[in-house]
């Protein structure tokens, strides 16, 4: 029996690799229009860069992490998402210098999660992720807000919705959470098991738990916008007035929470259309202690990751790619296997693309060949075209031919495929 993948990861396959690549090179200049700069963070770390960063109760830390004790003893775990590992390396190498200055960085690549392989969920998947530290400001939060949806509007998201909320700060949080936790304790009884085991903990879990009866008691309960604090409303009424002013359309969900504990007043979401219900496409939000508690300065944070998998499935127009397919296919007889190696070599070497076959089969079999290619031109060169010096170029589209002479095909081809 042939080895298969392990359940939940994918490939992608060559015929899906253009449109990937087209999507994070959108990405890329987008983040380069706002000042992001790249940073490729190792895949693994030690394990509690993600316990202290994403939070112990949190379901990712707490049954979700692809843990283990490497040969050293040590605590390793593949990387469940990028924000704590983010945070790990612009303290270690001091970005937080000189105090006060803004650094924006974005990262690509695959994370690692153990949750239950369904549609659009995934166990190895990859993101797209934005980081900007050093502003408390809403401005902050409205440039990463409108970096994302710039992003979504390139590809043409289907039917995609942008949730918003904050979820305060350390003085109106608590409050906030023991109006909750009573609320659910003279209830308690009406909620699913794992919710009555975490309430008191991590009230605000609950808002999460997809239980139809944890979701019927939520509906009634507390909600945050009832207890900002006058900074948290001044900082949520100012994003708000922000995101207006840049067209960028939004709903406000009191009862949104994210499943990451670092999160401090602005929350967001982007679903889509079509996905069924793995329909977010993005994720993100403030956490301005993050820092701090991972052995840093008091440096305020925001930003989010895209899930690469599930914005693939929600693209609503194809995106015009390069196919990637050759510019010239050259035929060739026996006779012409000098002219073909240097013609090839010169081709390339002039940055067209050029495919060949390594033995002179029939010219039926090449012509097929050079067909099923998707190549644009065919460079035919059989023993009379060398004793003319004159090779033939066809075009498979089109259908018409051409006679060039051998010393000048390099010149003309290279011309031909540049138009
Ligand atoms: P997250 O919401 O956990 O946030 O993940 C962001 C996105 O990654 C999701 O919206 C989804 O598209 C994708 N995603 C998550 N889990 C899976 C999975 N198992 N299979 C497929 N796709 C998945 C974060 O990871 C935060 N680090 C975002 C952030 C950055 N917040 C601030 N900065």
């Amino acid at each position: 029996m042939a080895i298969k993948a392990v359940k939940g990861v994918k490939d992608i396959l060559p015929g899906s690799i253009g449109a990937w690549r087209e999507v994070e090179k959108r990405a890329k200049d987008l983040f380069a229009r706002f000042g992001f700069k790249e940073i490729v963070l190792p895949i693994f770390e030690k394990t509690e860069v993600f316990t202290k960063g994403v939070g112990e109760g949190t379901d990712i830390v707490q049954k979700e992490m692809y843990t283990f004790e490497d040969q050293g003893g040590e605590s390793i775990t593949l990387r469940p998402e990028g924000t704590a590992s983010c945070v790990r390396a612009f303290i270690e190498h001091s970005m937080f210098h000189p105090p006060g200055s803004v650094t924006k960085l974005f990262y690509m690549g695959p994370m690692f999660r153990r949750e239950r392989p369904q549609a659009g969920r995934f166990r190895q998947f990859y993101q797209i992720g934005a980081e900007l530290y050093g502003a408390a400001e809403p401005e902050a939060d409205a440039d990463v807000i409108h970096l994302l949806h710039l992003f979504i509007t390139a590809i043409h998201i289907k039917g995609p919705k942008l949730h918003l909320n904050s979820l305060g700060c350390e003085v109106c949080r608590p409050p906030f959470k023991a109006a909750l936790v009573e609320y659910l304790s003279v209830r308690k009884e009406g909620l699913c098991e794992n919710c009555q085991g975490r309430y008191e903990k991590n009230p605000l879990r609950v808002f999460d738990c997809k239980v139809e009866k944890c979701q019927q008691m939520v509906a009634d309960a507390p909600t945050i916008d009832k207890h900002y604090c006058p900074d948290c409303t001044g900082h949520f009424g100012t994003l708000q007035k922000r995101l207006a002013q840049l067209n960028i359309p939004y709903n406000v969900n009191p009862r949104m929470v994210r499943g990451l504990d670092y999160y401090t007043r602005t929350v967001f979401e982007v679903t889509a259309e079509g996905l069924g219900s793995q329909n977010s496409i993005a994720g993100g939000g403030r956490y301005d202690n993050l820092v701090k508690t991972s052995g840093g300065p008091q440096v305020p944070a925001t930003g989010f990751a895209v899930g690469m998998e599930r914005l693939m499935e929600s693209i609503g127009q194809p995106l015009e790619i390069s196919d990637g397919n050759p510019d010239v296919f050259i035929i060739y007889m026996e006779e012409a296997a000098d002219e073909a190696n240097k013609i090839a070599g010169r081709l390339r070497e002039n940055g067209v693309k050029v495919e060949r076959a390594y033995k002179p089969l029939g010219m039926k079999n090449q012509i097929g060949r050079a067909d099923k290619s998707g190549a644009r031109f065919a460079l035919i060169i059989g023993a009379d075209e060398v004793a003319s010096r004159t090779a033939k170029i066809k075009n498979l589209g089109a259908g018409t031919q051409t006679d060039c002479l051998l010393d000048a095909v390099v010149e003309e081809l290279a011309r031909l495929v540049s138009r």
